[in-house]
C-alpha cells in the first residue's frame, strides 16, 4: 500500500535557526521560507531528490503543531508522509484494520495540493503518519 515516504516534518520553534543549522551541519540547500496559513505552519522545504525533509515553525494563533512545540520545546519529528496510490482504498483499508483518521474519514487537500490524511499517532506507535495520493 504504501509507496516511497514523501517527506519527514520536523517542527522547529525557530525556522531561520534550524535552516542554518541543516545546511551549515548537513551540507543541503534548504528553500527560503513559504508562509502557509491556510495550514498554520511556516515551512522551508529541503530536496533530497527521492525525498524531502521539511522545517515547520508555527504560524498564527491555532498552528497545528503548537501543542507539539510546548511538549517539545526544541523541536522534533513531528510526522513521515509516504505516497499512495490511491487514498480512498488506503482509507478504508485503514478503518477495516482499526486505524482512526484524525479529522474525519474524509482525506482534506493538503500542503502539496494533493489529497491527504493523517493517522491517528495512538493507532500508530506513538507516531504521527500522512499518506498523500501521489
Ligand atoms: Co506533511
Amino acid at each position: 500500500m504504501l509507496d516511497k515516504v514523501n517527506h519527514i516534518a520536523i517542527a522547529v520553534p525557530d525556522l531561520a535557526e534550524a535552516s542554518a543549522q541543516w545546511q551549515a551541519r548537513l551540507g543541503v540547500t534548504p528553500s527560503p521560507p513559504l508562509p502557509q496559513p491556510e495550514h498554520g505552519v511556516s515551512v522551508v522545504f529541503i530536496d533530497l531528490g527521492n525525498s524531502k525533509i521539511e522545517l515547520l515553525e508555527p504560524l498564527g494563533n491555532d498552528s497545528p503543531i503548537a501543542r507539539f512545540l510546548e511538549q517539545n520545546p526544541q523541536g522534533g519529528v513531528h510526522h513521515i508522509c509516504f505516497e499512495v496510490a490511491d487514498i480512498m482504498a488506503a482509507r478504508d483499508h485503514l478503518i477495516k484494520n482499526g486505524a482512526r483518521v484524525l479529522g474525519g474519514d474524509e482525506p482534506k487537500i493538503g500542503a502539496h495540493g494533493k489529497p491527504v490524511l493523517f493517522i491517528h499517532p495512538k493507532d500508530m506507535n506513538g507516531t504521527l503518519i500522512e499518506l498523500e495520493q501521489n
